[in-house]
């Protein structure tokens, strides 16, 4: 089995931060959601990985994935010349994929537990797709599935109306050979893009097996802001330790589980985890509640912060409340006169704001 994970696209939902950097590559907790995806593919035992790549952020995938040296994995690179769709990527991939069946993981999309179960049951059923489902609250934004009592697909809807049940799409599939065929039959849809969900529905119509898996853990889709704080929140939550390498004065409080890199400073502080810091951040009269990622190299002087994610090289000084924020690499969030109220940011790269 093959893996291909799509990394190319245009992410417009998260501009401005995808002018200047791939979507895949924001980090979540510090690391790009992109490593997370690699982390569960080499888990699953799949060696053999191709990675969809666009002109514009490709450059800056393949120097992250360095060929998958830290993962022991093989690593095919493959442009795709423009967004044309999840169902085009799968065409552009043809000579590495072969006729070879392949598990396809959306590279923004953030999965709780690995694919190994999912992967044995497709082994076992030879079906020729198997998708994963989640139940979700908002399924008209969503492509739903009904099914019937055994778990097959019966009929894929993209953000249906009436949704037929809660059940939506999640970002990761497992396909045979067989998907080639379908997607050959398919047209673009109104937004000029080969969809999956119409290959996946053609697979249906075509008489050949679709199979489920419904999630128990979490799925995080982090196209957008408010998204990607929640993929904050749950990936802190669960996997942030208490490990702390920098240098805390006498006069700072850290609680809780709270990972500070080696190299930061922490003077007259108070931090409450979940949170992490990175190597080389300087933290200086200010307070940093749960659920905040700070990236190398910041520097935070006289704020109070929380709930947000602060990437690297960038700088919060006299900030009196800075909530649910996304604050971009090479950022300075200054400010320069008192009155106290919250601040509410999603701020692009190397920017700067005076408030
Ligand atoms: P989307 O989030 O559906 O698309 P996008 O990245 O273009 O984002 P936006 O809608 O905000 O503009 O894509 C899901 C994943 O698939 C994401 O990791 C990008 C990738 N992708 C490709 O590799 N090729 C494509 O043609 C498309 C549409 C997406």
């Amino acid at each position: 089995m093959k893996a291909l994970i799509l990394s190319g696209g245009m992410g417009t939902r998260l501009r401005p931060l995808t002018y200047t950097t791939a979507k895949q590559l924001v980090p979540v907790a510090n690391k790009p959601i992109l490593g997370y995806v690699i982390d569960h593919i080499k888990d699953a035992g799949i060696k053999d990985v191709g990675v969809i790549i666009s002109p514009e952020t490709g450059e800056e995938v393949k120097k992250y994935i360095d060929n998958g040296r830290s993962w022991g994995i093989k690593v095919t690179f493959i442009l795709q010349s423009a967004p044309l769709g999840l169902a085009h990527a799968v065409t552009t991939a043809r000579d590495f994929l072969k006729d070879d069946d392949f598990i396809m993981y959306l590279g923004d999309n953030l999965l709780s537990h690995g694919v190994k179960d999912a992967i044995k049951k497709f082994k076992n059923e030879s079906p020729a797709a198997l998708i994963f489902l989640k139940e979700v609250n908002n399924p008209k934004q969503f492509g739903v599935a009904k099914l019937d009592s055994k778990g097959n697909i019966l009929k894929l809807i993209e953000k249906p109306k009436r949704p037929p049940s809660n059940l939506a799409l999640v970002g990761v599939y497992l396909f045979s050979k067989e998907i080639h065929k379908a997607i050959a039959r398919i047209k673009p849809s109104f937004r000029n893009e080969l969809e999956i969900t119409d290959a996946i529905q053609e697979l249906i119509n075509m008489g050949s097996a679709v199979m489920s898996e419904i999630l128990d853990g979490w799925w995080l889709d982090t196209g957008k802001k408010d998204d990607l704080l929640q993929a904050n929140d749950v990936v802190l939550d669960e996997y942030v330790k208490r490990q702390i390498d920098g240098d805390v004065d006498s006069q700072s409080q850290i609680t809780g589980r709270v990972t500070i890199g080696s190299g930061a400073i922490i003077k007259e502080s108070i931090i409450r985890g979940p949170v992490i810091i990175g190597r080389d951040t300087e933290v200086i009269n200010s307070f940093i509640g749960p659920f905040t990622s700070i990236g190398n190299n910041v520097k935070i002087s006289d704020s109070v912060l929380e709930h947000s994610v602060i990437l690297n090289n960038s700088t919060l000084c006299g900030i009196d409340r800075l909530e649910d924020s996304l604050i971009g690499k090479g950022t300075k969030v200054v400010k320069r006169n008192t009155h106290h109220k919250a601040l509410r940011l999603m701020v692009g790269d190397d920017s700067s704001i005076e408030v």
